[in-house]
């Protein structure tokens, strides 16, 4: 089996991967900007390779790119940068091409599709951004796709809803997990009560390495749904009941989303993606589990309790070399 690099492998969908592939025996590169982020990160498993590069410098992309069959991309960036997201992923792209890497795997968002049209969206939907930052991962998307179809490179897509799950503070459930293990008031961003849906990250590793080993997999993207619709509201109650303490929050509107805007850099970008609280994308992925059969979706009240586990004080040992994610 050819080498695998995660690039960007330092965020959970990075962990979720390599604790995927280290369950499977295989070996795996880590890539990212920081030797020490990925010594602390990963340097406990003889089967991560430690790679750091400069996503500024082709001759450090490449020489990370080297020697590779299937390349993960995962970088994330924050908001108020999402227009590094199509130049980061056209250089890494054609290091990839330069240096005979075989395949790509991106993991993406919901975001290129848009306001959705339908209440559940299949892969047939339009990707019709309306936002700027919808319109640059779209941009990503369509350099991976026009180079699949150049016959450049095989290239994958993944489509994840918003994340949940131990470690994992980017997510509009991080809040309400702190507060209710503190027995404090979590602030939520609303409505909350409108349809949505979590996939929680320590299943997204399994589903990757499916995808990424099957060869019907490459050409297009693929939806990954969460484990069922459910709403924050319903979400919120069950984690401050498993903490064990009277569910308490309150919720900011778009009027106090635009206010704390002024100020906050993410909050601000935040904006103009409030249209998933009140139209949210909803998405089918029958697809992919015809491509793969089962697909492992963590029920909502178990990925809520090993959530809570993982912030309380005396964390249950994982029983495998890397840090729980
Ligand atoms: N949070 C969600 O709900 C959600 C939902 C759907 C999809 N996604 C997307 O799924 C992907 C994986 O998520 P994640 O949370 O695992 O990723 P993440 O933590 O947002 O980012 C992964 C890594 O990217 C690297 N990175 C950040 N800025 C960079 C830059 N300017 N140049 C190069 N590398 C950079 C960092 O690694 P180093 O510092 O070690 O270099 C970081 O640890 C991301 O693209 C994310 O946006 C997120």
């Amino acid at each position: 089996m050819g080498t695998v690099a995660l690039f960007g492998a330092t965020g959970v969908v990075g962990h979720s991967i390599a604790q995927a592939l280290w369950g499977q025996g295989r070996g795996y590169r880590v890539v990212g900007r920081s030797r020490e982020g990925l010594q602390r990160e990963f340097g406990a498993d003889p089967q991560a390779e430690i790679v750091t590069w400069n996503p500024d410098d082709m001759a450090s992309i490449q020489a990370a790119a080297r020697g590779v069959q299937t390349l993960i991309y995962l970088v994330g960036v924050p908001y108020w940068q999402f227009h590094l997201h199509p130049v980061l992923m056209k250089r890494t792209l054609d290091a990839a091409i330069a240096e005979g890497v075989e395949r790509i795997v991106f993991i993406a968002s919901v975001y290129p599709y848009g306001r959705p049209r339908t209440d559940v969206v299949n892969e047939s939907h339009p990707r019709v951004p309306h936002t700027n930052k919808g319109r640059l991962r779209k941009a990503q998307e369509d350099l991976l796709l026009a180079a699949d179809k150049a016959g450049s490179i095989q290239v994958t897509i993944l489509r994840l809803p918003d994340f949940y799950g131990p470690g994992v503070e980017n997510s509009f459930l991080h809040r309400a997990f702190v507060a209710a293990s503190q027995g404090k008031r979590a602030q939520l961003i609303g409505p909350i009560d409108t349809p949505h849906e979590f996939v929680y990250v320590p299943d997204v590793g399994p589903t990757v390495t499916a995808l990424m080993d099957h060869p019907g997999a490459y050409g297009r993207f693929w939806n990954l749904g969460g484990a069922g619709v459910t709403s924050q509201a319903a979400l919120v109650e069950d984690i401050y009941a498993q903490a064990g303490h009277p569910a308490k929050y309150s919720v900011l509107g778009p009027g106090m989303v635009r206010l704390i805007g002024l100020f906050s850099p993410f909050m601000r970008e935040l904006g103009e993606m409030h249209y998933l609280h009140t139209s949210p994308v909803i998405m089918d992925d029958s697809a992919l589990r015809a491509l793969l059969g089962d697909i492992r979706k963590t029920p909502y009240r178990d990925g809520i309790r090993q959530t809570l586990a993982a912030l309380s004080p005396a964390p249950v040992a994982t029983g495998h070399p890397h840090p729980a994610p």
